[in-house]
Order: C-alpha cells, then structure tokens, then sequence
C-alpha cells in the first residue's frame, strides 16, 4: 500500500481517484424521522387511494370522469391497494437503525413489498393502455407513465436478483429508486399544485410538466442520497469499515 494512502487511512481517510473523503459516513438522520417524512409525503396519495377504494361502495351514479373505474375496476383497486403498502411499508425498510433491529422484519416485509411494487407498476401500465385517456391527461403524459411504470419494474427485478446474489448494498440502492418512482405520487400532490390553481398551467402540458416533475425531482434526490453513500463506501466492504491500525 502506498505511504500516502497508509497515512489516510490510519487517520480515518480514505483516497479514492482523485479524491479524499472520510472513511466513516457522516451520521445518518434518525430513523423516526426518516420514516416520518416518507410516511408524511404518502399521506394524499394514501387517502386518495381509500376515497378511490371507498367510492366503489358509496358511490351509486359515477362521475363521467370516474367511468373508466367503474367499468373496469379490478385494476384500479389492485393499484390503490398495493401502491398504498408498497408506500407505508417501503418507508420503515429504509432506516438502517430499523433494519439492523428488526431483521427477520425487513425481510418478511420485503418478500411482500417486491410482489406489491410490482402490481402497483403493472396495474399502472396497464391503466394507462387500457383507460380512456380523460381531458386533462395527454400522450406524452401516457408515454411517462409507461417510462415510469416500466423503470419501476426493472429497479424491482434488479432488486430482487441483487438480493438473491447477496449484494445487499446494491440491492438497497434499487430498491430506493424503485421507491422513489413510487412516491412520485406524493410529490406531484406538491408540482401538480399550478395545475389546479394557475389558469394558464391547467392543460395537458402543464399537467405532464407537474408530473413528470414530481418522478424526476424523487429520482435525483434518491441518486444523490445513493452517491453520498457511495462517497463513503470502499468498494467490496460492508458500510462504515474501517481499518484497523497495525501494531
Ligand atoms: C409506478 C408508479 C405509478 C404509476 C405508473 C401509476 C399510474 C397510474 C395510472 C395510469 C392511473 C390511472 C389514471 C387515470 O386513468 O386517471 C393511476 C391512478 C391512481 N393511482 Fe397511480 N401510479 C403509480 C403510483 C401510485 C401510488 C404510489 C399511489 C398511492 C399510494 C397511486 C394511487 C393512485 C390513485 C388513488 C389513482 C386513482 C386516481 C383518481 O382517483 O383519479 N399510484 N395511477
């Protein structure tokens, strides 16, 4: 090992291509507020999934706009029901400090998280072919659904094959993106708000751009999250190693 890179290491740096970073992470934000905050920015799309759910027995004259629902309702519970776990349970699987005490936890609920994520996408897909477009929802806003719902599938398979190899911190990264696509839902509560409240925002642009938004702003956030803790992570060891000085 080089001088330098000996030096780094024996006072907890670590030198990788150009740069010098600590080998220890900085400390994670605390689970009960990591969990908060996910379950919080779930809550609309949540209850919106109820009232969706609900309305199917209290409702005896649907909507124009609700038609579609109830002539094919199957897929649309399915997507309420399932996006609604995969977005609560998802929140308590992220926290390490949850993890690391409930194991035999994470894994059952991961077991049943893969499969709900994966309906929750599929159903989405599906909906967006097989719907009657409405107004306000045009073409490229289906093209990003299908981009979304597909991206979705692909990070859980990734998931699942990553966890079947072993490679947990891979597996964690993709299941955080697959998260973050899903929780799109919550964040377009906040990017769709022009939509409803600026006139000249209230067309099929506007409500692509809102959308589109909530999914891109979700995915950045998860990259840069995964990329702070590949800065702290040395290839080939679990998280928060460190080496032990000789002597
Ligand atoms: C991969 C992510 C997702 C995709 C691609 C997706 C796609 C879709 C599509 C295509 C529709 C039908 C739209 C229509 O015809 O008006 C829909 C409706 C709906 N989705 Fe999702 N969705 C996703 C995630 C979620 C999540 C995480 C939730 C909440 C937990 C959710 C809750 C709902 C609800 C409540 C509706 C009915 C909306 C209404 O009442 O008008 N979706 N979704």
């Amino acid at each position: 090992m080089s001088g330098p890179r000996r030096l780094f290491m024996m006072v907890g740096m670590t030198q990788r291509s150009n740069h010098i970073v600590p080998s220890s992470p900085p400390s994670p934000p605390r689970p009960h507020r990591v969990v908060a905050g996910l379950l919080l920015l779930s809550l609309v799309p949540v209850v919106a999934s109820g009232v969706r759910v609900l309305g199917f027995v209290t409702t005896d004259v649907p909507g124009a706009d609700e038609q579609r629902f109830f002539d094919q309702p199957v897929p649309i519970i399915l997507h309420a029901v399932f996006a609604s776990l995969f977005l609560v349970g998802g929140a308590l699987q992220f926290p390490r400090g949850i993890r690391r005490r409930f194991p035999r936890a994470h894994r059952w609920a991961g077991y049943g998280l893969l499969p709900a994520g994966a309906i929750m996408a599929a159903t989405g897909l599906w909906m967006t072919l097989r719907y009657p477009r409405v107004d306000l929802d045009g073409p490229w806003l289906d093209g990003a659904r299908v981009l979304v719902a597909g991206a979705t599938l692909v990070f859980l398979a990734q998931g699942g094959l990553t966890l079947a190899r072993r490679r947990y911190l891979d597996h964690g990264a993709w299941m955080m993106r697959a998260y973050a696509l899903g929780l799109g839902a919550g964040t377009q509560v906040f990017t769709s708000l022009p939509v409803f409240f600026v006139d000249a925002a209230h067309n099929q642009t506007g409500r692509f751009v809102s959308m589109a938004a909530g999914w891109a702003i979700n995915l950045a956030v998860a990259e840069w999250v995964l990329f702070r803790r590949r800065a702290h992570t040395k290839p080939g060891r679990p998280r928060g190693w460190r080496p032990v000085p000789a002597g």
